[in-house]
């Protein structure tokens, strides 16, 4: 089917107590294989282009690619910007053939983070594109730790990691968390439609380690009452089983991401941990194959093994209408479905 509005899947999602995962494409590869796992758990799935990706692979290349894969595809596909840094930007991928936009604006202070999403959120309306926009701060672990602190900490057992990256990052993330005030009038001043609120997660983590201040989330959903969006989501404590495991002891008011989509997210943004997966799979195929001259010899593996990690993901977020809350979810069945006019806009 023709890509989809994500307000499309993110409000059907919210009605029904999953979330959906978006999956960041750094290459076609990555792509057809974010787009393959959903169709074989039968979920709607958002694809979305970084800066990084944008740069690396071209808008135009980007929106084809994805254009492709929805075509052929039965469950319903978005293609979103992430981390859209301006106003121009916005405007090209609307133009280009996104289906959701987005506008990071967290550096800005609030009255021009305002003022701008507002802007955004008002031309995208006018063809029906939905809008993500940021409030507080999820910061990014090379701008928290260097590397040699990050080879040193990773070097340890789990609960020690733990332990360490608690002292050495913890207080800095929880002064960048969003305030439930702040997130509401953000909210009612520039209509958008899915709020990326920072609740204490890191872009770029390792992986099943991080708890989330799941309380201020629940606060800031409870405020605003619109989608909320999972940034850094890679390295975020899985569930509470998997803090047990680990030897991860959880503070008052702090949960995983299971916790989390009960109390209001409902996008999840991976990234960290597809292309961790795909790096690990194309080394080992070329370890395994010195002096292969056929590229596609080692990227072959890697793509099957992202398939496997997004269908990993598509199943904890109960996305393919396997967790009992969710219903159908891959049928595209949405009510009042967002119709996109791109024209003289
Ligand atoms: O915008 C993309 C995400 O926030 C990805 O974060 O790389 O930590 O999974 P991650
Ligand atoms: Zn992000």
């Amino acid at each position: 089917m023709p890509l989809v509005s994500s307000k499309d899947v993110l409000l059907k999602a919210r009605a029904e107590g999953y979330a959906v995962g978006a999956f960041n494409l750094n290459n076609m590869e990555m792509a057809q294989a974010i787009v393959q796992a959903a169709e074989e758990e039968q979920s709607p799935v958002i694809i979305q282009a970084s800066q990084g990706a944008i740069k690396y692979a071209g808008l135009e290349m980007i929106c084809a690619m994805a254009r492709v894969l929805a075509d052929a595809s039965s469950v319903p596909v978005v293609l979103h910007l992430d981390h859209g840094t301006d106003y121009k930007q916005n405007v090209k991928c609307l133009r280009a053939g996104f289906t959701s936009l987005m506008f990071d604006g967290h550096e800005l202070p609030l009255e021009q983070n305002i003022a701008m999403t507002a802007k955004i959120v008002d031309i995208a309306h006018s063809v029906g594109l939905p809008v993500e926009a940021e409030i507080g701060s999820v910061l990014t672990i090379e701008g928290l730790l260097s590397d040699a602190e990050m080879a040193e900490i990773r070097a340890l057992e789990v609960p020690k990691q733990f332990e360490i990256l608690r002292k050495k990052i913890g207080p800095r993330v929880e002064a960048h968390i969003a305030r439930p005030e702040e997130a509401k009038r953000f909210v009612d001043e520039t209509g958008v439609d899915f709020l990326a609120a920072a609740v204490g997660s890191v872009h770029g983590l390792w992986l099943d380690i991080w708890p989330l201040r799941v309380d201020r989330l629940k606060e800031i959903y409870d405020a605003v009452q619109i989608p909320i969006v999972s940034h850094g989501s890679s390295g975020v404590l899985i569930s509470k089983a998997h803090a047990e495991a680990k030897g991860v002891e959880l503070l008052p008011g702090e949960g995983s991401l299971k916790d989390a989509i009960k109390v209001g997210y409902t996008k999840i943004n991976v990234a960290t941990a597809l292309s961790m997966e795909f790096n690990r799979a194309m080394l080992e195929a070329a370890a395994k194959r010195p002096g292969e001259k056929d590229p596609r010899k080692l990227l072959d593996p890697a793509r099957k093994a992202v398939v496997a990690k997004t269908k990993e993901y598509i199943r904890l977020f109960e996305s393919n209408g396997k967790g009992g809350g969710a219903t159908c979810a891959a049928k595209g069945e949405v009510a009042g479905s967002q119709e996109i006019k791109r024209g003289e806009e």
